[in-house]
């Protein structure tokens, strides 16, 4: 009963640079707290030699995102990984922006406990959970904007064309999307609502506000055109992410939407058992009035 078998497509993803490829099979241990769900994760192909420089750096840069997490929301970090200058290893860290410190930390240490399974070896990771984000490479992706889609849910449809919900959806959809005017500090992290449609929008801080609202207005268009008028949608960049869920009782994404098709499908399978029992019994009485009738026949 895991919950990557139900979700539409595998949590996994490919790195967009060329030479890496991912080759790992899924891996979506079911989670105890719901915020720490596990979204994607992926690695690189390559390998680098146990015991060489490049691994003391990975260890000593997952390191930092456990032990800065405590302290901030978002880091990122370099660290040497052999002799030469060339030998490099970049990461960062990033909480989903409405959370507390303890929470932060909590989700950045499994995150890098996680990631450290997952990709054992690789020169190269990546790993999302609903609260937070953490990535490593020796290839400079800091401060780059990259808008691949890494992974794109969508939910089940609403139930007739529903325009007020889709409506409500827009205006959720407009209002995260929007770059700020209130004058204050750049926000990465926003969320709002409208009736029972609720969405968030997170972009990684390394990129410029610009390029935040750039990565944003990709991923609603694409979260639009591949997902209609889903109930929720998920649609997670490489550098950004827009989710939204319709209805009080979810949270945002999919697995509270899987428990609820799951009891659905469970009420389905009772409501078919009550029918099939009922029409045994009334197909026996049946039966059982034809032979008291063949009887009295004779
Ligand atoms: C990353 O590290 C691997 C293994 O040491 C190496 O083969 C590769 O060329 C490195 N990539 C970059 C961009 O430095
Ligand atoms: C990386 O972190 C430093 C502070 O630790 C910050 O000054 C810098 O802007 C960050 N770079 C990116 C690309 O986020």
């Amino acid at each position: 009963m895991s919950v990557a078998e139900k979700a539409p497509s595998p949590p996994l993803f490919f790195f967009s640079s060329s030479v890496f490829l991912l080759t790992l099979s899924l891996l979506a241990s079911p989670s105890t707290s719901d915020t720490d769900s596990f979204v994607f994760g992926g690695c690189s192909q390559l390998k680098y030699l146990p015991g060489s420089p490049y691994e003391n750096g990975v260890n000593s840069i997952l390191t930092s995102f456990v032990n800065n997490a405590m302290l901030a929301a978002y880091n990122n970090f370099t660290v040497p990984a052999g002799t030469t200058s060339a030998d490099t290893i970049y990461g960062l860290f990033q909480c989903r922006g409405d959370l507390d410190q303890s929470t932060c930390s909590r989700c950045v240490a499994r995150a890098v406990s996680q990631l450290g399974t997952l990709c054992a070896g690789a020169c190269g990771g990546a790993l999302q959970l609903d609260s937070c984000f953490v990535k490593y490479d020796n290839s400079t992706f800091l401060g780059v904007e990259d808008k691949t889609v890494v992974i794109k849910k969508c939910g089940p449809g609403s139930d007739g064309y529903d325009s007020d919900a889709l409506a409500r959806r827009d205006a959720v959809l407009g209002y995260v999307g929007a770059s700020d005017g209130d004058g204050g500090a750049y926000k990465f992290y926003r969320d709002g609502s409208s009736g029972d449609v609720r969405g968030i929008a997170q972009c990684v801080q390394d990129l410029s506000p610009g390029e935040c609202q750039d990565c944003l207005a990709e991923a609603i268009g694409q979260l639009k055109s591949n997902c209609g008028a889903a109930r929720w949608a998920d649609m997670f960049l490489a550098k950004c992410y827009v989710r939204y869920t319709e209805g009080s009782d979810h949270s945002h994404g999919g697995h509270d939407t899987n428990d609820d098709s799951e009891i659905e499908k469970t009420l389905a399978i009772l409501i078919g058992l009550i029918a099939g029992v009922t029409l045994v019994i009334v197909f026996l009485s049946f039966l059982g009035k034809v032979c008291d009738t063949a009887k009295e026949g004779k």
